[in-house]
């Protein structure tokens, strides 16, 4: 079995991390969506500083759910295997998936990184200084910016070959999308041309997406009641495990 999976904030939703476009996505009454950008930075760094340190902390002090145990669990029986996860948080990892089969194609939040050159540095376990002043680089001087991409910003161009390289070397029986809006194109592109002709597309979102109308299946169930539901179920069933 070929499966490739596509996750978004839903699918840490029940770790207790809002997403960025339900009810409890706004902070301090801020859009995330403005927010995250490089003019938010630009006008006011110390305040996109603070939204993201009080981030890196609730994702400090969240667990891996349901959903995210699931889909280490598929990984393990799939013969290959690749996860493309919007995410920025590390709780795909802290439950056990390999490094090598994911992809985080929005960055990830622990890593902090020059604005200007390619110093980086990662920081998971360090605890955040609620009012710590704006970090300069060591190496050219320019401010120090969360390592994530912001709207409007170019997605990193090697992350983008690992997905590609996965898709261009067969088909997959099996897409799983979950916990995601799919409002950028290329989920939706990566989605569709991942299942090829006779691949499955499940769903798994409460709430319809423009991704739905192409779903062979849909489940309106939040993620970490299905998936483990769906894994077991597919383990089960599926001759190709
Ligand atoms: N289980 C499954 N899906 C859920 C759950 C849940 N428990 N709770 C909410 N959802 C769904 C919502 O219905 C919604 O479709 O998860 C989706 C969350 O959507 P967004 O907040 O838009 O998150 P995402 O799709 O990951 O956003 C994509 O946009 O803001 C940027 O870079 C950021 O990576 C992010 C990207």
């Amino acid at each position: 079995m070929r499966v490739l999976v596509i996750t978004g904030a839903g699918v840490s939703a029940e770790s207790g991390i809002p997403t960025f476009r339900g009810k409890n996505g706004y902070w301090r009454n801020l859009d995330p969506a403005k927010l995250a950008t490089p003019e938010a930075f630009a006008n006011n760094p110390k305040l996109v500083w603070e939204w993201y340190r009080e981030r890196r902390q609730r994702i400090r002090n969240a667990q891996p759910n349901p959903a995210h145990h699931a889909i280490v669990k598929l990984a393990a029986h799939a013969d290959e295997f690749l996860l493309v996860t919007q995410n920025v948080d590390d709780l795909h990892l802290r439950a056990g998936l390999a490094g090598e089969k994911m992809v985080q194609i929005h960055g990830g939040i622990f890593t902090t990184r020059c604005s200007r050159c390619d110093f980086q540095f990662h920081e998971t376990g360090r605890a955040e200084h609620e009012d710590g002043d704006l970090a300069t680089c060591p190496e050219c001087d320019e401010w120090m910016r969360p390592g994530v991409v912001w709207f409007g910003e170019q997605l990193d161009l090697r992350k983008i070959e690992r997905v590609e390289n996965y898709l261009a070397r067969a088909s997959c029986d099996l897409v799983i999308v979950a916990g995601t809006t799919a409002v950028f194109g290329y989920i939706i592109d990566w989605a569709l041309r991942a299942r090829g002709q006779d691949g499955q597309l499940i769903e798994v979102n409460p709430d319809p997406t423009p991704l739905s109308a192409f779903a062979t299946r849909l489940i309106r169930e939040p993620a970490g009641i299905a998936l483990p539901r769906l894994v077991d179920e597919l383990l089960a069933t599926s001759h190709l495990f």
